[in-house]
């Protein structure tokens, strides 16, 4: 058993520090946002992610975890120190940085026999070497310390669940003492443990989320080309992921990828290599195509209801993927925005992300149920592939609406049947 403390309790804290407790681990978890740590001591979840609130309760139940605002606490008694703070995107692209230095600052300070710092949240390739410098500036004594970066794989949806069984963890280190205390921590869990420099741990995370999004944006080109030739992109998908080097995952053509990683990732990953003296122009293409195809799903609105002014369209899903209420980055939000510049009144329901998308999109109607988004709209156009939307009664949604216009953005609907049942679909590549 290990006493670790994380400090940034949010997406990726939270659940590190909840199945770190469920591992055996005594867990301390920090954070700013006092009124979040009042929340968790109560058993109130900030955020919806599935299986995580049972994991906090029995956890707390047992004396495992423990919350506070102050780092200074978690410091003291804990030697292992996570960094889970947000990495947000600055108007440039770049990563900012200024949260991890602060945590960095106040750690160095609390700081009064070795600590292993293990930095999780999303950084640039040698932020671990800023980490190691701001801690050593502000230490007021010589106390022996390491920096590791064990970058986070998790998705949230099904964050638990990829933290407990990882497809790999990857840790840089400087010193062999860090190495093994990572080990055992991560051992029980039985994935791959890739141990390396700090420089590589860090490039690992960047490199992998921009090749998911290359992957992403890659299918997506392949779907506007099916469009224009006849061809179904779902089946070429298919064809594609038998090949063992391509695999499946990541082969849904749709409206592009959204998310608090990804754009923000591809944006600090172009920026990393711009400093390093690399242009990243198979990046920056990545980026282009992914904003066009949000523009896309709104042209292919327009053209199947012709004017937007004073046409009601239905939007069925908000946040950027199913199984999670977060909604930063989302295409949703654009695509309503864009559609709503050309004059038409929205109506949207999403299993769970309408309370964070409200004050985001205050001028939409909010439904209930899809059915009410679906009554007398003039185009239904499905953004999330939440499961429940799989299940809709489509021919009571074909009575309800005011022309029977489906825009799927997610290819969840088979064509033939919604043909059958007399909707005019239209799917993304298909
Ligand atoms: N969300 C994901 O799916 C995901 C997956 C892998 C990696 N990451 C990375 O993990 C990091 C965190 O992302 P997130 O989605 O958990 O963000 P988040 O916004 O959900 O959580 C960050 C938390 O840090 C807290 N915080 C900020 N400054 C603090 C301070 N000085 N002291 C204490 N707490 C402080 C905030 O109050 C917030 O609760 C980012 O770098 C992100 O790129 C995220």
């Amino acid at each position: 058993m290990k006493r670790i403390s994380v400090i940034g309790s949010g997406h990726v804290g939270l659940v590190t520090g909840a199945c770190l407790a469920e591992l055996g681990n005594y867990v301390i978890l920090v954070d700013a946002d006092a009124q979040k740590i009042t929340d968790l001591a109560r058993g109130v979840m900030p955020f919806y992610e599935p299986g995580l609130d049972e994991l906090v309760r029995r956890n707390k139940e047992r004396h495992r975890l423990a919350f506070t605002t102050s780092i200074e606490d978690g410091v003291k008694n804990s030697e292992i120190i996570f960094v889970c703070v947000g990495t947000p995107q600055k108007a440039n692209g770049e990563a900012d940085l200024s949260y991890v230095e602060a945590v960095s600052r106040e750690i160095a300070r609390a700081m009064d026999d070795y600590r292993a710092v293990v930095e999780k949240s999303t950084v640039p390739v040698r932020t671990g070497g800023w980490i190691k410098r701001t801690i050593k500036l502000n230490s007021s004594q010589a106390i022996d310390f390491d920096v590791i970066s064990n970058p986070e794989f998790l998705r949230e949806g099904s964050a638990v669940k990829d933290f407990l069984q990882p497809d790999r963890v990857v840790i840089g280190v400087e010193t062999e003492r860090a190495a093994s205390i990572m080990r055992q921590l991560y051992e029980p869990l039985g994935a791959p443990i890739l141990v390396t420099n700090i420089e590589t741990a860090e490039l690992i995370k960047h490199a992998s989320n921009s090749f998911l999004a290359l992957k992403i944006s890659y299918i997506n080109a392949i779907a506007n080309i099916c469009e224009l030739v006849g061809a179904d992109v779902v089946k070429v998908a298919e064809g594609m992921g038998y090949d063992k080097r391509i695999s499946p995952a990541f082969l849904n053509a749709g409206i592009g990828y959204g998310g608090p990683c990804f754009p923000k990732d591809v944006a600090a990953f172009i920026k990393i290599a711009e400093e390093a003296g690399y242009d990243f122009e198979l990046l920056k293409a990545v980026q282009r195509a992914n904003d066009l195809q949000r523009r896309h799903i709104v042209k292919k609105t327009r053209k199947a209801v012709w004017n937007l002014s004073n046409k009601t369209i239905g939007i069925l899903g908000l946040s950027f993927k199913p199984n999670t209420d977060d909604v930063r980055e989302a295409p949703s939000i654009d695509i309503i925005r864009e559609l709503q510049q050309e004059g038409a009144s929205i109506k949207a329901y999403d299993p769970k992300a309408i309370h964070n998308i409200r004050e985001i999109l205050p001028d939409v109607k909010y439904c209930d149920d899809p059915y009410q988004v679906a009554q007398d709209s003039d185009a239904l156009l499905l953004l999330t592939e939440w499961d429940e939307f799989r299940d809709l009664d489509m021919a009571r949604i074909k009575n309800l609406m005011g022309q029977p216009i489906i825009i799927d953005g997610r290819n969840i609907f088979a064509p033939a049947r919604m043909k059958e049942l007399g909707f005019t679909y239209y799917g993304v590549g298909r």
